[in-house]
């Protein structure tokens, strides 16, 4: 397994003072700019969209990691596959042809992932997995940034990782949600590779934020 990565979540972040957090993560480093788009239907919250994700590729080079949260998937992959080195990640319960999504992800030169909700079980996913390169693994429900994590969805990251290296698959395994100092150790030990970072750690406001990046990277070397 390769080092660990690190997806600031970005509807986390400080909106008054973006450049100063997306400075941050320039010198750092991190691994990916993790965007949560929200339709108010998928999820009940309503979030980020293109022109943030426009936004945030304009300013830098870090790969755009894109968290779709909404239904028409189809109808909206064009505006965020368009940026350059980025992961889509859908839903796959809101499509009614997922390997058509993952191929149109594709298509754009994007990398294609699928988002599992906690109540999602790798029986209903294991025909996506040979297609997607990403598969991220949601250990709350979605919707929402600082929940507490759903304990069987820490079981889930194991029995996929198993599974994927069992069949040999060429796919990377991120978790979202309640990505906590408390939980990482786990999480990583279960086969998470990329770890998305919200309220439970980097922005965890007892610390600053380059600080905290700094905490994690130590935390997975
Ligand atoms: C939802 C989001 C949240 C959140 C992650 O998809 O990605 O999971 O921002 O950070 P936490 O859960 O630590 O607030
Ligand atoms: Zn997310």
């Amino acid at each position: 397994m390769g080092k660990v990565k690190i997806a600031p979540s970005m509807m986390c972040a400080d909106f008054i003072n973006l450049k100063k957090d997306l400075d941050v993560f320039k010198e750092t480093k991190v691994d990916y700019l993790h965007i949560d788009v929200m339709d108010g239907h998928y999820v009940p919250n309503i979030t980020l969209g293109a022109d943030f994700c426009r936004a945030l590729d304009e300013y830098s080079d870090i790969p755009l990691d894109i968290h779709l949260m909404i239904e028409n998937v189809d109808k909206y992959v064009p505006d965020f596959a368009q940026f350059k080195n980025a992961i889509v990640c859908f839903h796959p319960e809101v499509s009614y042809h997922p390997i058509r999504t993952i191929q149109l992800i594709k298509s754009f030169g994007a990398a294609a992932g699928i988002g599992i909700d906690p109540g999602m079980s790798l029986d209903t996913i294991k025909d996506l997995l040979p297609y997607v390169n990403i598969v991220c693994i949601m250990t709350v429900s979605p919707g929402y940034a600082g929940q507490k994590v759903i304990p069987e969805a820490m079981d889930k990251i194991k029995i996929i990782s198993d599974y994927i290296k069992a069949n040999k698959l060429n796919v990377e395994i991120e978790v979202d949600g309640n990505v906590s100092w408390e939980h990482i150790p786990k999480m990583v030990e279960n086969g998470a590779e990329i770890l998305v970072s919200g309220s439970s750690s980097l922005y965890d406001k007892k610390a600053e934020l380059k600080d905290n990046i700094i905490k994690m990277q130590s935390m997975l070397d």
